[in-house]
Order: C-alpha cells, then structure tokens, then sequence
C-alpha cells in the first residue's frame, strides 16, 4: 500500500502539551532556556498513525504524521537551522518507514521557503499543500458570498498576506473577479512591486495598505492568510455583513470574534472535507477540526498519494498558477475530497446561523445609516 507522510507543529497551548507530552510538565520546573534547548534535543515524535485512509474512488494509503515539539514562535525565535534539523528528522523518520511523498503543514512549510530548503536534504518529494489550499481559500470565499446574497463582480477583498504564497495567488485570481482589491502586508516595497505586477493581470482596481486595520474598514470580503505569530484583525475594524476566510495557523481572527460579533461570517479557509472522516480522526485533537475536516495541506498530500503522483507539488514561495489550482481540484474531486463546511474553531455553522448573521448585518446597517444622517 503507499504511504505518504505529514509533519506538524503545535500551534498552541493545548496542542504543545499533546505534541510533547510527557516533556511538557518540565516547563513549569526548568528555566525557560533550559526547557527550550531540551525541545530541541527530542526525537521526531509519531503522532498519528494512519491505516487504511480510503478515497472514494475505492483506492486507500496509509500514512504517519509525525510532529516537532515547537511553537510557531518558537520556530521563528530559535535558529533557522535547528528548525530545519528537527523538521528534517522527521521527514527522514517518514522516508525510512516508506512514505513515498512527505507533506509539510502549517509553519514547517513557511521556513525554509515552503519546503525548497528541505528538499535538498531529503530525497522523498516534499509538498507544503498550499494549491489546495488556496483553492479551499476561494472555493469557501465564492460559497460564502453566495450564502451572504453578496455580489463578487461588486465586492471590496482585502488580502491580508497578499505577497505570501497562498496570499499571492488568491489575491491573483480574485483580482480577475472583484471590484477592488486591498492588499496589506509588512514588507511595503514587496507589496507595491506586487501590486504593479496585479494592476497588469487583473481587471479590480488594487490599493496597497501599511496596516491590515486601515485595509479591511471598506471590505465586504477579509481573507487573512499571514504567517504572523498573533492576531492581526481587530474585529471592531469589520464591516457589518462582511466575510471573513481565515487561513492562517495560528489563527489571524482571534475566535472570540465571532461570539463578538453576530453580523459577520467568520470562518476559517482552507479546510477540507474527507469522504471517510472516521479513517483520519485524531482524538487528541477533535475539537480543533471541524467534523469530518482535515487541513487543506494534508488533504493535499493524501490527494497525491491516492493519484500517486509521487512529487514536490507545492514546493518554494510563489509557484502555484491557476492552472495548478485547477489540476489539484480535479484531482482532489475524484477521491471525494471537497471543500470543507464553514467551521470556526469550535462550531459548525448551520443554515440557520448563516441566515441569522444575514438579519444582524442587515439590522447594522441600517442602524449605522441612521446614525450618519
Ligand atoms: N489551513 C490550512 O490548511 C493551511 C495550509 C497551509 C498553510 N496555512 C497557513 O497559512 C498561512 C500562510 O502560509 P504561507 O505559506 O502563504 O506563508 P508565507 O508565504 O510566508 O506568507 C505570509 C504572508 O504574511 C505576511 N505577514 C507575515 N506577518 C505579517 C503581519 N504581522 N502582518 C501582516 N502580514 C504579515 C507576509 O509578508 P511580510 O513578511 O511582508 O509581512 C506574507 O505576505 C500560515 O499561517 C500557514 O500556517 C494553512
């Protein structure tokens, strides 16, 4: 049977202690320097193992996920070549037990420029997942403004980590589609040569932000899609009615947002829904995933496996096309792998919520109207 292999970090408090447990407890004893460099002496840890993953087409893999023991600050504090020495183990563990294709989820990707660095160290294909995942990202950007009555051809998108990888293609083909385009990220000279090269493809007039608050005030559609360590949306900043396609992890929409705010769609992109959720269930983790969710990046890698594309599919900062995007949706179609319901970190919104946050935008609206005049 393939294998394929997928390395993970935690993202969280409550994730730390499941990824490095027992080594957890000597956080609260140790000096915090000491405690940090025994996290970089731990041995890639198997988190998952699993058997039998079917696709709907009748094919099944199996596959192991296995985890480093950092933080995402930890990632960017510690040297990048620990990082990648420990991210790197892991692969090897994967490579050794038979994998035929490693993917990288979440921040693993993100250093070493999405796995390009990793993959002169390691002769199995690496793949970040990004395609999918940014086709997830659009597919749940059209499906929510269907669900909100919103009209793209008319819509205000702002992209807050336009110039990363999955935020440069998105902001791409949604430039094609929308009526304005905001961008916003740290680096303003990377942003503006971005923006050039958009204004030429694109038919949306594109405007470039210092600061993601200053960028969303106008949007009636927000995708966040940075690799910041921390929130960086201020629900109050949000437009009554607006959606909100949260990509990042860490999330960049703190989740208290959406008990904040009832007038707006907050729900977090990029997920995927698989045809056989039993067959991935991690119990330790069940409440970060939506029901029968996984992460776009390890739908990605399950997709190659179950095809046997046996390649780095998604590898380096600013390679995927829109025809890339299309191939990864067919493929990921044919073994029943689709787009995820809208989840937001604890809840699955139904119908009725959707039609709910529909009557409070438009109540808002009418209420912030009336206070104008
Ligand atoms: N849901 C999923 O399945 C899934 C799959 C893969 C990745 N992800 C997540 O998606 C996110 C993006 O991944 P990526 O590979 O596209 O990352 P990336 O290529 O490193 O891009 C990150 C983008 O965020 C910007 N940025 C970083 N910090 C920022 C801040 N504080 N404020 C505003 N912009 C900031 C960067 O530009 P500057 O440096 O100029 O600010 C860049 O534009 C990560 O959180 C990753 O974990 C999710």
């Amino acid at each position: 049977m393939n294998k394929f292999g997928f390395v993970v970090h935690p993202i969280d408090a409550f994730t730390f202690k499941a990824c490095t447990k027992p080594w957890f407890l000597l956080e609260k004893i140790l000096p915090k320097e000491m405690f940090e460099n025994i996290l970089t002496k731990l041995p890639p840890k198997r988190f998952r193992i699993f058997k039998k993953v079917r696709s709907m087409s009748g094919k099944s893999i199996d596959g192991d996920m296995l985890t480093i023991s950092l933080l995402p600050s930890q990632i960017y504090s510690f040297p990048e070549e620990t990082v990648l020495r420990l991210i790197g183990e892991c692969i090897k563990y994967c490579e050794r037990s038979g994998a035929k294709i490693v993917g990288l989820g979440g921040f693993t990707s993100v250093i070493g420029n999405e796995g390009e660095a990793l993959s002169r160290r390691v002769k199995v294909p690496l793949t970040s997942g990004n395609t999918l995942t940014a086709a997830l990202a659009l597919q749940g950007i059209y499906k929510a403004a269907y669900a909100m009555e919103l009209s793209l051809p008319s819509a205000v998108v702002a992209v807050i980590g336009a110039t990363g990888d999955i935020g440069s293609i998105c902001t791409k083909i949604l430039s094609k589609r929308v009526k304005k385009v905001n961008i916003a990220a740290r680096n303003e000279e990377k942003l503006q040569e971005f923006a050039s090269r958009i204004r030429q493809e694109g038919s949306a007039e594109v405007r470039v932000f210092k600061y993601s608050k200053d960028a969303v005030r106008e949007a009636d559609i927000v995708l966040t899609v940075t690799s910041a360590i921390t929130t960086v949306v201020d629900p109050v900043s949000l437009k009554p009615g607006s959606i909100v396609c949260d990509v990042a992890m860490p999330a960049n929409i703190a989740r208290e947002v959406v008990q904040a705010r009832d007038d707006i769609l907050v729900f977090e992109g990029g997920l995927a829904k698989i045809p056989y959720p039993e067959d991935c269930k991690i119990e330790k983790l069940s409440t970060a995933f939506p029901p029968n969710g996984i992460y776009g990046c390890l739908a990605e890698t399950m997709t190659l496996a179950f095809e046997e594309r046996f390649e780095s599919f998604s590898l380096g900062r600013g390679n995927i096309t829109e025809s890339k995007i299309t191939e990864i949706e067919s493929m990921a179609k044919k073994h029943g792998i689709a787009l995820a319901d809208f989840f937001c970190g604890y809840k699955t919104y139904t119908k009725q919520d959707i039609e709910n946050i529909r009557k409070n935008a438009k109540k808002n609206k009418e209420v912030a109207y009336a206070a104008q005049k």
